[in-house]
């Protein structure tokens, strides 16, 4: 998969990109990923990107020219571009696993207070990441690189996301342990040490249940 993310500031991504599980994948030819400073596609004489709102208003909004020329440069038949804005659908792990099967992903990131509407004319679809306001889409886009990545095939063991929070199985996580049996008095639930997977399973299955009741009950809402 090939992931262009267009950018103001393409040094913010240095260390998410060059550090474990994506770095990896990016080596072993998993993805490729090209940062792109739309500034350098901008016709104005000082490289401007941005301009004050028509109808007024605070801050600086993103010109049409810029973003329009650049993706018109990298777009492929098969590019889905998406912009990032609090304003998208909330992404989800679904998205995630459809955009995974995509070949080329053009990711917008705004910055300062909005894009020109027109931008929304060459997309394909508005994402934001969760319902608060980020000083740009550089984090939202972090997210979007990091959660695809580990789709995709050869990334990481299949068998590790299979069981992911988030699933078709709407349930989040089990709690996992690891040795010592006991740390500072708290002690590994006796189940995990008895070697009896149908006992394992259910008590998996029940503490999903209770996590999920607890901290998100929206997700059962509708089941
Ligand atoms: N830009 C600023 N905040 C955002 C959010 N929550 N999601 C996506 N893009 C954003």
């Amino acid at each position: 998969m090939k992931i262009d993310i267009l950018t103001l500031f393409p040094n913010m991504f240095d260390g998410v990109f060059n550090e474990s599980i994506i770095k990896r994948a990016i080596d072993n030819g998993n993805v490729e990923i090209n940062l792109i400073n739309f500034r350098d596609y901008s016709l104005d004489p000082h490289n401007k990107v941005d301009d004050t709102p028509y109808g007024g208003g605070v801050g600086m909004v993103l010109t049409c020219q810029p973003i329009f020329d650049c993706v018109k440069a990298i777009r492929s038949n098969d590019a889905k571009v998406i912009l990032l804005t609090p304003s998208g659908i909330t992404y989800k792990q679904k998205k995630a696993y459809e955009l995974a099967k995509e070949k080329h992903l053009i990711i917008i990131c705004g910055h300062y207070e909005g894009f020109d509407e027109r931008i929304k004319s060459i997309c394909d679809m508005e994402i934001s990441i969760g319902d608060y306001v980020l000083t740009g889409g550089e984090v939202p886009a972090m997210v979007l690189v990091d959660s695809i990545t580990r789709l995709l095939p050869g990334v990481i063991n299949e068998e590790s996301h299979l069981e992911d929070s988030f699933n078709d199985n709407y349930l989040l996580d089990y709690p996992t342990y690891t040795k010592p049996r006991v740390f500072e008095g708290m002690e590994v639930p006796e189940v995990l040490i008895s070697g009896d997977h149908k006992k394992i399973a259910q008590y998996r299955q029940e503490e999903s249940l209770r996590i999920t009741k607890e901290n998100r009950p929206d997700l059962l809402d509708n089941k």
